[in-house]
């Protein structure tokens, strides 16, 4: 596609899912460009591996900001870029209320386990402990609940017998590098489909 949906890219930490979404033009024509990767971590490895993709980067601590006055700062940074679709990928943050009112519909993320089970954190472990069969990963659409927003791709990952939590996310964690892109590739073209002539018009208002 020649025309593309700008994406945010949105991370915390080592940034492999971001890795993986910058990888997919690879193999594919997406609907998706990433346009800026933002960091409240300004030393994270993420953000490194963005700009050997050429990808622009953005950090600030958020340590000592109001959440809401550092969320506004990221909305600002993020439409100085022109970003029209914002990916989490392991952006290890809550959002402010206002942040999310912003992206209304159009902030996606990448959670490890199989959504609505297991929200929140050490989700790997909790499977485990539960005896589960299956564990997983899905991507959904932020809403003000954490984990809480419409599913829009799953993998599940067998748990195996001798499972450790490391062990399960280095499974799981392919399934998130698989599915991510894939998931966010379609959003993007159905966005586009649907909107083409005035997202960016209406982003901007
Ligand atoms: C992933 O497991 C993702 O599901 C979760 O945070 C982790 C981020 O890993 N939201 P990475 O930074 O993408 O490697």
């Amino acid at each position: 596609m020649a025309d593309k949906v700008r994406v945010g890219v949105m991370l915390s930490g080592r940034g492999s899912n971001m890795q993986a979404l910058a990888q997919y033009k690879r193999i594919a024509d997406p609907a998706f460009e990433i346009v800026l990767a933002a960091s409240n971590v300004p030393e994270a490895r993420g953000l490194v591996l963005a700009r050997r993709f050429g990808i622009k980067t953005w950090a600030m601590s958020h340590v000592g900001r109001d959440r809401a006055e550092f969320d506004r700062l990221v909305t600002d940074e993020l439409r100085r870029h022109e970003v029209e679709v914002v990916a989490l990928a392991g952006y290890m943050r809550l959002l402010s209320p206002d942040f999310i009112r912003a992206w209304q519909g159009r902030i996606l993320n990448i959670h490890p386990s199989l959504l609505p089970a297991y929200k929140g954190l050490d989700t790997h472990r909790r499977a485990l402990l539960a005896g589960e069969d299956y564990a997983g990963c899905s991507v959904h659409l932020v809403t003000e609940e954490l984990d809480d927003g419409p599913v829009i791709a799953q993998s599940r990952v067998k748990i195996r017998g001798r499972d450790t939590p490391e062990s399960l996310a280095a499974r799981v964690l392919e399934e998130e590098h698989r599915i991510y892109p894939q998931a966010l590739d379609s959003f993007c073209r159905a966005l586009w489909e649907a909107d083409q002539p005035t997202i960016s018009s209406a982003l901007k208002k």
